[in-house]
């Protein structure tokens, strides 16, 4: 086993920590700043994840380390310091995502493949140069009536596998993440399905990962809950996308992997903590169990903050709130009246 990888890994997912997924692509968080009427710059970006990373309160006790955009990892402050700086200072790790985006699967525009195997090798040794110890590909998987096919599901397994080896072999630890959506245009399928889908996903992960020698105490998982479409009318209780979720990914995910790593995929913020602290109230997880989102950590913060700098402290307070409502989550400690009392 690779010790260098396994501890970054058990870092990333340290129990009472997760990460700052902080990677928006620069059409992202545009529609971000939308919602905020805010010109999306280089310079309002950096503002912004400046901000985050200054929240020093949240950095230092909450969050083990933050998926970076290309831009972010060569960007400086204001004031001339690197943002990785930053974000060392607080003891937290830098990571880099380091796919190219989602494509249409060629001869089938319904579905996706995830690009960026091309020149990777290169770019993990310079990234590892700049700071990053590890990195984010994210595969997408859309339920419909008649997708996802098996073909795009290995094919993004493979993408995935190939990403992690380089990986691997640049000394980074790669966040595999293989997405089922919950919230696309055509996400109106009910809970069973996405349990039964996102089951079929994980086990074709492995099997790839198997394949490609991946060394499992050196990755962290990032997966999706399970949980109904966002059209769907069939509400399923917290309860039971927690029961759902765990069963999957025991069924599914070897006890070798050191932590998983939730992403928010379009739940409120509430939910999603919500969702994370029940599963984590189970006492025999086999894994660190936390969070790597984005929207349900950052949401609150970014309508704070407005793009005025007056407002600075209490979006940082906000981002505080929320990171350390998913920390006591991560440990399955979290109730609706920390919300209110914190
Ligand atoms: O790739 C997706 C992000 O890393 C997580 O974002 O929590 O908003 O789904 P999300």
């Amino acid at each position: 086993m690779n010790k260098e990888l396994n501890n970054v890994a058990q870092m990333m997912v340290k129990p009472g920590k997760g990460i700052l997924a902080a990677d928006e692509s620069n059409a992202t968080i545009t529609k971000r700043f939308n919602q905020i009427n805010l010109e999306c710059s280089k310079e309002s970006r950096r503002n912004y994840r400046e901000m985050l990373f200054r929240s020093s309160e949240a950095m230092e006790n909450y969050i083990s380390g933050v998926i970076l955009y290309d831009e972010t990892i060569r960007q400086k402050s204001e004031t001339g310091e690197y943002l990785t700086d930053i974000i060392q200072k607080s003891n937290s790790l830098v990571g880099i995502k380091v796919d190219t985006g989602a494509k249409p699967l060629a001869l089938d525009n319904s579905q996706t493949i995830t690009e960026g195997l091309d020149g990777l090798r290169e770019r993990l040794n310079e990234y590892y140069n700049l700071g990053a110890r590890f990195a984010k590909w994210r595969g997408v998987i859309e339920i419909s009536k008649d997708n996802p096919t098996s073909y795009a599901i290995k094919a993004n397994a493979q993408a995935l596998a190939r990403y992690a080896a380089l990986c691997q072999e640049a000394n980074i630890v790669p966040i595999i993440e293989p997405e089922v959506l919950m919230d696309s245009q055509n996400s109106n399928h009910n809970i069973k399905e996405c349990e039964r889908i996102t089951t079929w996903v994980l086990n074709t992960v492995f099997e790839e990962l198997f394949n490609a020698k991946i060394e499992l105490e050196g990755i962290v998982l990032k997966p999706n809950m399970i949980i109904p479409g966002k059209f769907c009318k069939e509400r399923s209780s917290p309860n039971e996308i927690a029961e759902r979720t765990l069963s999957c990914l025991k069924e599914t995910v070897p006890h070798g992997v050191p932590g998983i790593a939730f992403l928010s995929g379009g739940q409120n913020d509430i939910e999603a903590t919500e969702h994370l602290s029940i599963i984590n109230t189970s006492s025999n997880n086999p894994w660190n169990i936390t969070f790597s989102f984005g929207r349900a950590l950052q949401h609150e913060s970014i309508m704070t903050w407005g793009g005025k700098v007056e407002k600075i402290t209490d979006a940082q307070k906000a981002f505080t709130h929320r990171a350390k409502m998913n920390s006591f989550a991560s440990l399955g400690k979290w109730n609706v009246d920390l919300e209110n009392n914190d």
